[in-house]
């Protein structure tokens, strides 16, 4: 009678030969012969020191027979997401003090497939497949995270449809407001994922069912990312240009323990669907549309003035554009290809590049450094004569405008986007309400905090666990906005309020500090 085995059993039997035909079986259709090669792994194990890793691979040396049946019937797949479940399986059971051996032998065990392939090159598909795949299982036996989002992927591949989207309806008869976009939610069908540089992406999506998007240059829109069981929500500048209707994109860079810049690179693909709210914003050159302009960006800081120049070389081809941009080195140069065609075709449009960090060899001609005030005007020497457009990481920014002061800019023509990210608050303005006592209520929660004047309401609803939304936490993208209901509070930056907001009682959450009691719509 054939055993049953536990879902731990069959993967500790199947995990190897899944590694290994991940690995080496590229076409699909292993051989009599990498099967032999695959037998010479399991025996020779003195790499291998984890007991758990032994017993697996004694366990599949002794199951090999029935195994090839298996994968000869198609049984046994080795796709991806199998594999990082099956990993999943074995390293989520393992004690944290287990876990280092096992996952430094599975490690071990891709380099002995890897050794293998290469041996029997012809054998096994190409040595660059290999080595990718290599690296995907590596990362894979490392981060957990990186195994559910493969799991979560091919998930959604199977929940969603291919995109199916008749566009071409919107290319014929009169024109009606049906055909737009109205403002506010929006559910979207991402078509296309470009890779811009080693850790951007760009992400290009249509409404679903089809509308044509109608928007500022500069403007941006608050995705809503479900995870877990939770929306979560951040906002990301429209990079395409409304002069293109029919789709808009978002460009994503990959933020160090991000978690939705992170998940939108790892799950986010063609076909997947989500919802999106916009557009917001007031940072965008249609107001001024006479220039001259100066646009000065630093890396991902690169998008809304990508889009307004985008819109200007469609709509005012005899536009005036300066085009700074500042990366950390070449290889994180986004859009770089584009500009430079555009500053081909487009006698006003000038861009420059400059980089920080330049490795030898690596054919960099162009400025470095960092950005500086003698950079700024050598560059542009006539920047006072133009509207400054600027936006990227706050301490750039702070530099920037700090050198456009210095150099007797008129700040009546400069605009500036923050993208946030860390809290940015008034510390000083904070602390002396420290000693305050407060009350919060929030009210639609039902639930009364005892807390201090310098606690912000966004802190303390997030800490109840409450599904607020937020995103720059600086008080620019307007995504916390609540309504006071009774009470007052101190907000550090009101940026993102207009008047009939601050009308109406919002205030922004994550600016907004309580004075006494005070009770919030949340
Ligand atoms: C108007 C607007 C437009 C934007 N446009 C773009 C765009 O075009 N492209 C783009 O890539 N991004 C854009 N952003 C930024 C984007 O919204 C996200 O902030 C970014 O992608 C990071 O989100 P995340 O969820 O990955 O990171 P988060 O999980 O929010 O974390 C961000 C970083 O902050 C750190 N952090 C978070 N909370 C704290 C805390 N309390 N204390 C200290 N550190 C903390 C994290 O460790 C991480 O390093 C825009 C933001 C705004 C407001
Ligand atoms: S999160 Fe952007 S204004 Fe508060």
């Amino acid at each position: 009678m054939p055993v049953r085995l536990t879902e731990k059993s069959r993967v500790v039997v199947e995990l190897p030969m899944m590694m290994f035909l991940r690995l080496a079986d590229g076409d699909g259709k292993m051989t009599a012969r990498e099967m032999e090669r695959f037998d010479e792994l399991l025996t020779s194990r003195s790499w291998c020191h984890s007991s758990l890793l032994q017993r697996s691979l004694a366990n599949t040396e002794a199951e090999k027979a029935e195994l090839w049946k298996q994968y000869t019937a198609g049984e046994l797949r080795a796709g991806i997401d199998q594999v990082a479940a099956s990993l999943d399986t074995i390293l989520g059971s393992l004690a944290p003090e287990e876990r280092p051996d096992v996952e430094h032998d599975l490690v071990q065990f891709s380099r002995e497939i890897l050794k293998a392939a290469r041996a029997g090159a012809g054998l096994f598909h190409g040595d660059s497949e290999a080595k990718a795949t290599f690296d995907t299982l590596l990362d894979l036996i490392k981060r957990p995270s990186a195994r559910a989002a493969v799991q979560v992927k091919a998930k959604s591949a199977v929940e969603t449809k291919p995109a199916a989207l008749n566009l071409c309806s919107l290319l014929v008869g009169d024109l009606s407001a049906e055909m737009f976009c109205r403002p506010g939610k929006l559910p979207v069908r991402c078509v296309q994922v470009i890779d811009e540089t080693h850790d951007v992406k760009t992400f290009r999506l249509v409404a679903d069912p089809p509308k044509l998007f109608r928007y500022y240059p500069g403007q941006f829109v608050t995705l809503e990312v479900p995870i877990d069981s939770n929306i979560v929500r951040r906002s990301y500048t429209i990079s395409a240009t409304p002069s293109r209707p029919h789709a808009i994109s978002v460009t994503v860079k990959r933020v160090d323990q991000g978690q939705i810049s992170n998940w939108l690179h790892d799950n986010l693909r063609a076909g997947s669907t989500l919802f999106l709210d916009g557009p917001h914003g007031t940072f965008t050159c249609i107001p001024d549309d006479a220039g001259p302009y100066l646009f000065i960006s630093g890396g991902s800081g690169i998008t809304p003035v990508m889009a307004m120049s985008r819109w200007l070389c469609d709509t005012t081809p005899e536009a005036d554009i300066q085009f700074l941009h500042f990366a950390r080195s070449p290889d994180d140069l986004i859009f770089a290809h584009e500009l430079q065609l555009m500053e081909r075709n487009l006698p006003g449009f000038h861009c420059q590049f400059v980089c920080s960090q330049v490795g030898e060899g690596s054919g960099w001609t162009g400025p470095t450094g960092r950005i500086s005030p003698e950079l700024l005007t050598k560059l542009v020497p006539d920047l006072k004569s133009r509207s400054v457009y600027l936006c990227g990481p706050l301490p750039f920014m702070d530099a920037a405008r700090g050198m456009l002061e210095q150099l007797g800019f008129d700040m009546t023509r400069f605009h500036q986007e923050v993208f946030g990210g860390v809290p940015r608050r008034d510390s000083s303005a904070a602390e002396a309400q420290a000693s305050k006592l407060a009350k919060i209520i929030f009210s639609a929660s039902k639930i009364e905090i005892d807390c201090k004047g310098s606690d912000y309401i966004l802190d303390l609803a997030l800490d109840r666990g409450l599904p607020v939304a937020y995103s720059c936490r600086a008080g620019q993208c307007g995504t916390c906005k609540v309504t006071l209901l009774e009470g007052s509070v101190e907000q550090d930056c009101t940026n993102a309020l207009t008047p009939d907001d601050e009308k109406e009682g919002h205030i922004l959450a994550c600016q907004a500090r309580p004075i006494g009691r005070v009770v919030v719509d949340l």
